[in-house]
This record gives C-alpha cells, structure tokens and sequence, in this order.
C-alpha cells in the first residue's frame, strides 16, 4: 500500500522522521510518497498551499499522513490544513484522549480513567471563513451548518461508537441560543440515534460539558460536536490528558482521509530536535487500523505505552528530575521497547487485515441533500442598512418603503430588537436589521423583495439581504431578543 505523506514545517520533519523510523523498525509494510505542502509551497505562490502534484498524488492514493503546517501571516492566504481538510470533504475529525501511564496528570493521580473519543464535524461552521465588513464598525461572518453535513458526521460518530461498544455518545451545543443552526445538529443528532437503540444517546449544552468534562471525565465515553466547539472542546480534552503533544486527530471522508496531530508547528522549539513525537504516532497508529494493519498497530502502541510507563520523556512531560530525550532517541526508546508489554491499556495483536486501497474517480461534485423541498413560502425579508439614525427615524423612513406588500415587523440592533419596543439602555451599532414581512401573510415572491430593495436603496446602504422563508406551518428564521 502505498500513502501520501506531507512532513511539514516547524518541526514537523523533525517529529515525522522519528515516527516513520519506528514504522521502518516495526517492518510496516507501507510505501511513502512524498508531496509538496506547506509554508514554503505558499512562499513559492501557491495560494492554497500545495502544489497541483501534491492534489493529485493525495486524490490517486486516498490517505495523507501529514505533520503540522504553517499559515504565513498577513497575506491574506488561507491554512493548507483547513484547505486540506475542506476540499477533500474529509467531514469527521476524531480526537482519541486517553489517560498515558508515565503522564501525570491531575486526573491520573487521583487515579481517574480518561477514555474520550471527540467526533468535531470539519468542513462547516464559521470554519467556512465567509466573513464580511458591513460597515466598518460591523464585522460578520456566516456559520453554516447544514442537515446532510450534519448527518454525514453524526453517522460516523455512531458508527465508530457502537464499534467501540462505547458506554455513552453525547452531542454538545448550544442550541439553547443558537436554536436554528445548532438546532439543526441536534436534531440530526436525535435522528441518527433512532438507528442505534443499543447506545445511550444524550445531549449536553458546550458550556456545560466544558464544567463536566474537567470535573467528571470519566463519565464520558464519545462526544460530538459542531467544529468550532469541537475544536476548542478537543483541546480542553487534551489538557486532561497531558497537553497537545498527545493529541492525535483523524480526518475522515468517504474517499480521502488525512492524519495528522492536533498540535501546530512549534515554531518555538523547531530545529532543535527536541519535539514530543507521540501525537503524530498515534496518529500514525490511527492511519495503520484505518488501513487494517492491526498487528503493526498494536505493536507499536505497546512499545510506545510501555516506554511511557517507564518514565521515558521529551522535555515538554513527565518527572522533571529524569533527563529528557531528544526526538530521535525517544523514538529509538519505543523501537528498543517493541515486544514488550505495557502494564496497562495493553493492546490485543489482532492480525493484519490489510483494507484493499481503492482509487476513487468521482466523475463529478457529490450533491448532498437529504430533504426535499415541500410547501416552501416566502414571508419577508430582513434588510441588513447602514445607519447611525435612531430606531425611530429608521422606522418612519422604512414605513414609507412597505408600500402595499409588505408591513415593517420590527427593527433589532445587534440581534436586539429596538423597536417598536425595546429599551433606551440598548447600546447602538450603525447597523440595523430592518424586518419586513408579507402584508396580510400570503407568499412573496423574489421580484417584490427587489422591489422593496431598490426602493430602501433611495435611503439606506443596503449591506445585505435574507429572505424570511415559512417550511409549512414551521418559521424558517430565528425572532430578535425581545421580538
Ligand atoms: P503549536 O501547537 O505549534 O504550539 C503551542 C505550544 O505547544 C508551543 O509552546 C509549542 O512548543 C508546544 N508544542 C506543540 N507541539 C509540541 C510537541 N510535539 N512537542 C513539544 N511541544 C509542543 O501552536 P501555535 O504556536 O499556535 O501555532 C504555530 C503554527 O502552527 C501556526 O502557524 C499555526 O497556524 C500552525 N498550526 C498548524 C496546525 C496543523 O498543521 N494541523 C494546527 C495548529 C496550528
């Protein structure tokens, strides 16, 4: 078999070096090919950071085995990881946070076990990076969360959990607030668990769970979320575990998947060679029993758990009054300690069972919907205008707009609504959401919202536009605080 490996920057070529070394000791049978990713693909001027040879070897073999990569700064260019990520639908990032003997920890001390799995959804979210200047006061960006997105990742947590023979799957969020967008995940959430009746499914508000997650790990089992909660939960998690330089990741697509760890370039310690190399191991682990090399696998986490258990370190863990190794000659420790077996959380050498590579050649984009339209009406609109005119001015100006199709509903600043009632306490930005809904509530259609628009347009700069569309009898929009 033969994976795309991109060894980064910082210390990535450092920390990939030593992972693959010790995939070489243990007889791995894998071929590497290298590509071209990273900081100084976008110095060459590659503005996605990669070059098309590298899209192509990644497209042709399926996998990615890739150590941190760095986002130049300042050139308005966007992270090759998220690129990555993102292109390649890779739509399920899953976190494994386990309690490492030989790590101390608050929680190992007091003998608390950490089995935590985190399934971050990752290609949506304000992940999208859509963001726009309204008015030079007012920045926005828009949070996409879509229901075959959702579903996409939410199946696979289920999946992998119920592999697992997890005791709990939790989704977090906030759909207390956020109660359409992450409404929306929720609901899927509940959805999928119809299929799964053997595991117990629940619920528990991002805030909530960062509390529980630091007072009661242990009553955890597989958590998922939309990603960027998932990105912040996931490194709470790895604080519990001994920090970022045990935190592998995985992202998952139905045809590419890419490992990495969750840690960045180190830009601190790089080139010194004395970089953790055991996030991107178990990463490396990970992509080993994704492609069914299980014996691998299990051989190299024993040595690695072992070494662990022996109070072996790199300079950024462990008992500070023991010499710290550099990268290299940890990962000749865990190569020296292959065969033996780890006190704890030994793993079970299960035969290779090497997965048959398949090349996928899509003929075209995958559409994903998982709903049809039914009985879809447009009620409204809500107009995004410039101003630094009081709530009530912008209304008797807006009122002369409405003409005979549409009635103004209400006028919010910040999500807040300021008229036709709301408080003086309010504190103002000159951005309004101006509300407009169908006169006597039958349907509008696009031409008289444009109506509407050219003729708001005589008064006010128009920053941007939603339609306020009814599924049914069900409103397809959120109500302002205090509507
Ligand atoms: P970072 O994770 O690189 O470093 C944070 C701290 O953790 C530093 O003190 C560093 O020395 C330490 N650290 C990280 N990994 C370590 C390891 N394996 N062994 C020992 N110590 C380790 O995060 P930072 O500084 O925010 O980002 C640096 C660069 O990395 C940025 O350009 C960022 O965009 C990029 N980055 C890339 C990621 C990826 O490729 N997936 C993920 C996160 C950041």
């Amino acid at each position: 078999m033969k994976i795309a490996v991109a060894k980064g920057d910082g210390i990535g070529p450092e920390i990939m070096d030593a992972v693959l070394s010790i995939f070489k000791a243990n007889n791995v049978p894998l071929e590497y090919e290298t590509v071209d990713m990273g900081k100084w693909v976008f110095d060459k001027g590659f503005s996605n950071g990669m070059t098309p040879e590298a899209q192509l070897t990644i497209e042709n073999l399926g996998i990615l085995f890739k150590g941190p990569m760095e986002t130049p700064k300042g050139k308005g260019v966007k992270s090759v990881n998220v690129t990555a990520r993102k292109t390649w639908n890779t739509y399920a990032n899953k976190r494994v946070f386990q309690t490492l003997h030989g790590v101390d920890t608050v929680f190992s001390k007091a003998a608390i076990p950490i089995d935590i799995t985190v399934v971050r959804e990752n290609i949506e979210d304000t992940y999208g990076g859509i963001e726009h200047m309204l008015t030079h006061d007012v920045a926005l960006s828009r949070r996409f969360i879509t229901r075959p997105g959702s579903l996409q990742v939410i199946r696979y947590a289920f999946e992998m959990a119920k592999k697992k023979n997890a005791r709990r799957i939790t989704c977090g969020h906030k759909a207390n607030i956020m109660k359409i967008t992450d409404g929306l995940f929720l609901e899927c959430f509940y959805e999928v668990a119809k299929d799964y009746p053997e595991l117990k499914a629940d619920d528990v508000i991002v805030d909530d769970l960062c509390m529980k997650l630091v007072t009661r790990p242990d009553t955890f089992d597989v958590v998922v979320l939309t990603n960027l909660q998932g990105d912040i939960v996931s490194d709470l998690c790895a604080g519990l575990v001994g920090g970022l330089g045990f935190a592998p990741s995985a992202n998952i697509g139905d045809h590419i998947c890419i490992f990495e760890a969750v840690h960045g370039t180190a830009p601190d310690i790089a080139g010194k060679n004395i970089a953790n190399p055991t996030a991107l191991l178990l990463s490396g682990i990970a992509m080993l029993r994704h492609l069914g090399l299980m014996e691998n696998a299990a051989q190299i986490e024993n040595a690695l758990l072992y070494t662990l258990e022996q109070g072996v370190r790199t300079g950024d863990f462990g008992n500070k009054n023991q010499p710290a190794l550099n990268t290299t000659q940890f990962a000749e420790a865990i190569i020296r300690n292959f065969g033996q077996q780890p006190a704890l959380n030994a793993k079970e050498l299960l035969p290779n069972m090497p997965v048959t590579q398949t090349v996928f050649k899509l003929e075209k984009n995958p559409m994903l919907v998982s709903k049809e339209m039914e009985n879809e009406k447009i009620v409204g609109v809500d107009m995004f205008i410039e101003s630094d005119e009081q709530p009530a001015v912008i209304a008797k100006k807006c009122q002369r707009h409405a003409g005979v199709k549409f009635n103004l509903i209400n006028i919010s600043n910040r999500g807040t609504q300021v008229w036709p009632t709301g408080s003086i306490y309010t504190n103002l930005v000159n951005q309004y959401n101006v509300r407009f809904e169908s006169l006597d509530g039958s349907g509008l259609n696009q031409q008289d919202v444009l109506g509407l628009y050219v003729s708001l347009s005589g008064d006010f700069k128009i920053c941007s536009s939603e339609l306020l569309n009814m599924w049914g009898e069900k409103k397809a929009y959120s109500l302002a605080q205090g509507q």
